[in-house]
């Protein structure tokens, strides 16, 4: 059985167009948040392979969409670095931060994979329960993403930390870099091994620096992490999402060899279809603002979006993740829409 997801993925348009959610499992979904509470803590709700797995397939059984991401976050990597985390209810993470050369120095020199076994293991579970034509993604943060958390140690408006790290120290910043790429093709290889069939590599900061440095710490270590994933599996496949870089997109999709790139909800989808669909497959862009208004302004968004980009190849998404008041009502309404069931 074809999964249209991967269809996409080498180039096919397909009608109606495949179609998951970013952060499709989360606080929105009832089911969710019983397992959340059994489970007592996040990060041991992404260790425990049969919950994570139980929540990964969720959104799926409700809605059918056409793929499932993998339960997790894109901390596990630091925390797998030896750094420690953790999420404090209605906070957000919490890392202890990494603000110097020291701190670097207090990380391990390579991802601890045995810390991670229960991700793979949640791969497997997911595997064997998944219908045949729905595709599973692994994901990981990029590098710059990443990086912003650890230098920070939580998530701040404009990510001054790391980029005052980066100003003062681009050396020892450029080590915490090149330990993340490492660490995020290594990780990315282990999930395709384990099973899943796509990965996406989230940068969803990318878009707060300016063109050098949009270069220096996202366009050239996602290319690595590309090469590095393709050398032991080169017929992976990789979607980029570098969030909010506006024009920087052109240079992404020139520069770096994904296979489908992402676009949050305020990229220009007449540019989309001109200048990056003749290349590759896009991925969106729905505003999760409409989704949540839902009625006539999320049906014109959702038409809107189909008109110009499903005629290429597509993959129909929002432009950020689903926010946890989203009504099911809507996301249903939505999924309906792009299928060509009108209520
Ligand atoms: O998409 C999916 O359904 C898969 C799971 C997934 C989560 N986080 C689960 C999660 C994925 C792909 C992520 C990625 C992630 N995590 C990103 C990149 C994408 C993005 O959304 O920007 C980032 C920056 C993080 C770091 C992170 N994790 C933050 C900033 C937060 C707090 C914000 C929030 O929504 O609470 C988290 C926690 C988190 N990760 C939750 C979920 C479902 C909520 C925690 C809970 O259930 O209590």
């Amino acid at each position: 059985m074809n999964k249209p997801l991967l269809d996409v993925l080498d180039r096919h348009q397909h009608s109606p167009p495949p179609v998951w959610l970013m952060r499709q499992a989360g606080r929105y979904l009832p089911e969710y948040r019983a397992v959340r509470e059994k489970a007592g803590g996040f990060l041991k709700l992404c260790f425990t392979p049969e919950l994570a797995a139980e929540v990964t397939l969720q959104p799926v059984r409700r809605f059918g969409f056409d793929a499932a991401i993998l339960f997790s976050d894109i901390l596990v990597v630091p925390y797998a670095l030896g750094q420690p985390v953790w999420f404090t209810e209605g906070e957000g993470p919490r890392l202890e931060p990494v603000a110097d050369r020291d701190g670097l120095g207090r990380l391990k020199t390579e991802l601890d994979h045995q810390a991670l076994a229960p991700v793979y293991e949640a791969i497997a579970m997911i595997k064997s329960n998944l219908p045949p034509e729905v595709a599973l993604l692994g994901f990981c943060g990029a590098p710059w993403t990443v990086a912003s958390y650890m230098v920070a140690g939580c998530g701040t408006p404009e990510q001054e930390p790391a980029r005052m790290f980066a100003y003062g120290d681009a050396e020892g910043f450029a080590r915490l870099i090149d330990k993340l790429v490492e660490a995020s093709a290594s990780y990315l290889i282990h999930q395709l091994r384990a099973g899943v069939d796509a990965v996406q590599v989230f940068d969803t900061w990318a878009g707060i620096l300016p063109g050098q440095e949009f270069h220096r710490w996202c366009i050239e270590p996602m290319q690595r992490i590309v090469v590095k994933v393709r050398s032991e599996i080169p017929q992976a496949k990789v979607i980029g999402f570098p969030r909010g870089v506006g024009l920087g997109l052109l240079r992404y999709v020139d520069e770096v060899p994904v296979d489908a790139v992402g676009l949050d909800w305020t990229a220009d989808l007449m540019l989309a279809r001109d200048r990056i669909q003749p290349r590759m497959p896009v991925q969106g862009n729905l505003d999760p603002l409409a989704l949540l208004a839902g009625g006539a302004a999320l049906d014109r968004a959702v038409d809107n979006i189909l008109k110009l980009c499903a005629a290429k190849p597509f993959i129909f998404n929002l432009g950020h993740g689903i926010l946890p008041h989203t009504p099911i009502a809507h996301v249903e309404r939505m999924v309906a829409r792009v299928r060509g069931l009108r209520s």
